[in-house]
């Protein structure tokens, strides 16, 4: 099963909550709500507050990805604003396992994202408490980046990784995912994807553009 998984960084940020009912009338099971803190990411995006004005408003799946230097502190804000997963990056906390247990502990969903130059292998000894692998196709920060290519090596090495351990934790990407990048990472192994300007864009409704996503994966 693929899902793709609009992130509201490229909508039309007057009419946010706008936004989201599309993506839920579009059939998506989730959206994901970039937070950026100007140091993690060279960019600034949303807060808690975000979150919590979006609940009331769909019954999807929020998904959070924390962008930012000390996620530790912000974990428990995040849930009570309605977050259904945190995912946090590898590369930020002084303690992954920790902050792994600490999500699950909130009752939320953990994920793990690894910036493009983080080596897959270094989340073997934290699969236990991991519910998602995010792989940053583009490095952190904005929307409209190009896809790295290199990473599809990435998403194919944790596939096996996974599989050799029969462990059934999809495989997230992020970051330059369109038409053409859609089907090679679903071909090397990835079931999540995080799309951004080629959901939310002047060219067509979200709704046309989720088709156009879906075709082109099922056409592969
Ligand atoms: C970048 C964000 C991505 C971004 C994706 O740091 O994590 O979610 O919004 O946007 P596109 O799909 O336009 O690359």
């Amino acid at each position: 099963m693929v899902s793709i998984v609009p992130s509201i960084l490229a909508a039309d940020y007057t009419r946010l909550g706008e936004q989201a009912m599309e993506a839920e009338a579009a059939g998506v099971e989730a959206i994901q709500i970039d937070i950026m803190d100007g140091v993690f990411a060279p960019n600034l995006s949303f807060g808690p507050g975000v979150v919590k004005a979006l609940r009331p408003l769909v019954k999807l799946t929020l998904d959070v990805h924390l962008m930012i230097v000390d996620p530790d502190r912000y974990l428990d804000v995040f849930v009570e604003a309605g977050a259904d997963r945190l995912i946090v990056h590898q590369e930020a906390p002084q303690h992954l396992h920790r902050t792994l247990q600490s999500i699950r502990a909130l009752g939320v969903e953990a994920g793990v994202a690894l910036n493009p130059a983080t080596p897959a292998h270094v989340l073997e000894d934290v699969l236990d408490l991991v519910d998602l692998i995010q792989v940053m196709t583009v490095n952190p920060g904005f929307g409209g980046q190009a896809f790295i290519h290199s990473q599809l090596a990435k998403i194919r090495r944790l596939r096996q990784m996974l599989d050799k351990r029969s462990l059934n934790i999809p495989i997230g990407v992020d970051g330059g995912i369109d038409t053409t990048t859609a089907p090679l990472v679903v071909e090397a192994g990835a079931s999540v994807l995080v799309a951004g300007s080629s959901v939310y864009n002047e060219t067509a409704s979200v709704a046309e553009n989720m088709a156009a996503l879906l075709a082109s994966i099922e056409s592969r």
